[in-house]
């Protein structure tokens, strides 16, 4: 397998051991705690049965884990029923929670006495109340109930937590589109689940200025036949929003009239039933929309949110991450939501209008438990640490990363610089089709020695491991695959695991190793001795941008529907803050001719007509692009021309083409 065992092109310090000088954390041999690991799976059901029965369920279980329809998708808790919106809400309103606060919001703009201009607090009651009122709505005026779909699209807002809990309450199946994509990708997500109701919002703010959500929602709703009905919750309040009578309306106006003592009873929900769709990117066109049920997903936020975050009434738990991804899904709304946290949302970028602005939020409501991503660590290092310093971060108890491999000096830049060298840091390994952690490690269970950069052993009851391509365990030091080797409650769940999909997701995920029955996680990762687990990046197309998950196809497909585009290839090449970055490869149709207008028109075309996430940094235009035999792009050959590598380390590496196809490739491709 290619590439050394590295991150970011630091290596990786297998023997350094980092243990922490006090004593606020159980600390385990890594020996005691691989024995116990392993006696975890052996009993995972019993594991996960005893965790699920600390959460509150309408109608218990008969069997923790069966047979799904679908071989690969199995039902946990069957027969039982639970409402995440009760777990989230009516359990704490019920008892010493009632007035605790659940939410802290701050928007992004700052007043001209250098205090957040707007800041919304919600105890659990105040967010109860409004999750009440909103189901009332969605169910008496708007007609939905259990089974059906929504989409949300909306920014970083309260409202978006009230949306969501609201649909869970209902049993309504949701899925959220990350508010930075484009009308294609919402309306390409509204199709493909079906959804009857889209909840979007006028507009979002950012960076200062005023962006239009809505405008994109309604070019959307244009390639959309299912959607009828469209709320609409006023962020920006522009003059400008087109409300078509009859199908959309405003959040604030229908809430007017609907009383404060407005009550829906949780519906008692199957343990099996779709809580959400996260559409996510794969290798083809298609997103793959990615199943999550209710009670195996609500088991394995328990307690994750137990042992990686260790969260106590005490805590202020605070995860920048937007409710587009999967991150936002689990440890922004109802992992901290089910174990009674404060949560702390923050609406906008992270260096605005100066470059501390994490720091002061992080000093304004004494962060104790902080959610962090490689990206924004590497961007921060670059501001300096003096913009960290001046903040009082002695609140901070626990630090974890995730999205991407963290490289080792931005490990140590949390550990010394934001932690003091008082925190445990680590770096959280999982995926949207897992639902939530799977490698970690575990403060709140017990602290092994960090290692910069690892990211650890498996949490308990998930046997993870990283095997070669026979699916053997690695030695020490060998990069190979990452795979999970037994089911967990959490995992893509019934009925087929990727919505509408069932052969896909069997392909995707169980094809590699279908003898075994692992599942495939797609991504390399090295073993070390003591069997620290660390994930360098993706083993296929899909890249990863500043954490974010984008498929190579679904990006070239942007490029080539540009009237000058007749061919793209894109690759990602290594990048110092936000670990990779795309660049894209573009045969021109007849009449058009390279220019450097050309370059920047097709990358601004990508930010409009896809995502500002997903801007290529770099355009090249080619005559032709090399494919094998079987039309496939050479994408490594590719990739190594625009690195400068020299043939010689590539020529192997493409399965499907033989060497002088390759050699030919390389020697043709010509970049202008
Ligand atoms: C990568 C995000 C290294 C990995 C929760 C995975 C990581 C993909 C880490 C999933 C980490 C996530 N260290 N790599 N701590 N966390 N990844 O679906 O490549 O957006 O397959 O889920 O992110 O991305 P997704």
């Amino acid at each position: 397998m290619p590439g050394e065992a590295e991150i970011l092109g630091e290596s990786l310090p297998f023997e350094e051991r980092i243990e922490l000088p006090n004593w606020a954390y159980r600390r385990v041999d890594i020996e005691d705690y691989r024995a116990s690991h392993a006696s975890s799976v052996r009993d995972a059901a019993g594991q996960w049965e005893r965790l699920a029965k600390e959460l509150f369920w309408q109608r218990p279980w008969d069997k923790v884990v069966s047979e799904g329809d679908h071989p690969h998708v199995s039902k946990w808790f069957e027969g039982g029923a639970l409402n995440l919106s009760q777990l989230a809400l009516d359990r704490h309103v019920d008892g010493d929670r009632r007035n605790k606060l659940a939410l802290i919001w701050e928007g992004e703009a700052i007043g001209k006495d250098g205090a957040p201009s707007e800041v919304r607090k919600f105890t659990y009651y105040d967010l109860w109340r409004e999750v009440n009122r909103f189901a009332f709505l969605l169910k008496n005026n708007f007609g939905m109930k259990k089974g059906d779909k929504m989409a949300v699209y909306l920014p970083m807002v309260p409202e978006a937590f009230v949306v969501l809990l609201a649909a869970a309450r209902l049993g309504v199946t949701f899925t959220v589109v990350f508010s930075g994509f484009s009308a294609e990708a919402l309306s390409s997500r509204i199709n493909d689940l079906g959804a009857k109701l889209l909840v979007t919002a006028d507009g979002l703010n950012r960076r200062g200025k005023q962006v239009s959500l809505k405008d994109i929602a309604d070019k959307a709703l244009e390639q959309t036949r299912t959607v009828s009905q469209v709320i609409v919750v006023r962020r920006i309040d522009s003059k400008d929003t087109s409300m078509k009578a009859g199908r959309d309306y405003w959040f604030d106006d229908l809430m007017r009239g609907v009383p404060a003592s407005a009550r829906v009873e949780p519906e008692p929900i199957e343990s099996e039933h779709p809580l959400y769709v996260l559409y996510t990117s794969g290798t083809t066109g298609k997103p793959k929309g990615m199943i999550h049920d209710s009670g195996g997903y609500a088991v394995l936020l328990h307690a994750t949110m137990k042992w990686v975050f260790d969260i106590k009434d005490s805590d202020v738990y605070w995860c920048p991450a937007d409710i587009g991804w999967v991150t936002g899904h689990s440890y922004v709304v109802f992992g901290p939501l089910i174990e009674g946290a404060t949560a702390v949302i923050y609406e906008g970028t992270l260096d605005f209008p100066q470059p501390d602005r994490w720091w002061q939020v992080i000093e304004r409501y004494g962060v104790s438990v902080f959610y962090t991503t490689p990206t924004a660590t590497r961007m921060q290092m670059r501001f300096g640490e003096d913009f960290v310093r001046k903040h009082d971060r002695s609140s901070l108890r626990i630090i974890h990363s995730v999205g991407e491999p963290i490289n080792p000096s931005a490990w140590r830049w949390l550990f010394e610089v934001v932690g003091e060298k008082r925190c445990p840091v680590g770096s959280t390994w999982w995926m949207t089709e897992t639902g939530g952690i799977m490698v970690s490690h575990l403060p709140g269970l017990m602290l092994l020695p960090m290692k910069p950069g690892t990211n650890g052993l498996p949490i308990p009851g998930i046997d993870a491991d990283v095997v070669d391509d026979k699916g053997e365990p690695v030695k020490h030091g060998e990069k190979g695959l990452l795979v999970i080797k037994n089911k967990w409650p959490g995992m893509p769940g019934a009925p087929t695991g990727m919505w509408g999909d069932p052969e896909r997701y069997a392909k995707q995920y169980f094809e590699r190793f279908a003898s075994r029955g692992y599942f495939y996680c797609g991504d390399y990762a090295v073993k070390d001795n003591d069997g620290y687990i660390w994930v360098a990046g993706r083993a296929d197309e899909v890249l990863k941008v500043a954490g974010h998950r984008i498929g190579t196809f679904e990006l070239e497909s942007s490029i080539v529907s540009h009237k000058a585009a007749s061919e793209a290839a894109v690759v990602a090449i290594p990048d110092p803050i936000k670990g990779e970055v795309p660049i894209a490869f573009v045969v021109l149709r007849q009449g058009f001719a390279p220019s450097e207008e050309l370059r920047k028109e097709i990358r601004l075309w990508v930010r409009s007509n896809f995502s500002p996430i997903a801007e290529p940094s770099q355009v090249y235009f080619v005559n032709k692009l090399p494919k094998t035999r079987s039309g496939k792009i050479m994408r490594r050959l590719v990739k190594a021309v625009a690195e400068g590598k020299p043939l010689g380390d590539i020529a192997t590496l493409e399965d499907e083409a033989s060497v002088d196809e390759v050699k030919q490739a390389y020697e043709s491709l010509t970049v202008s």
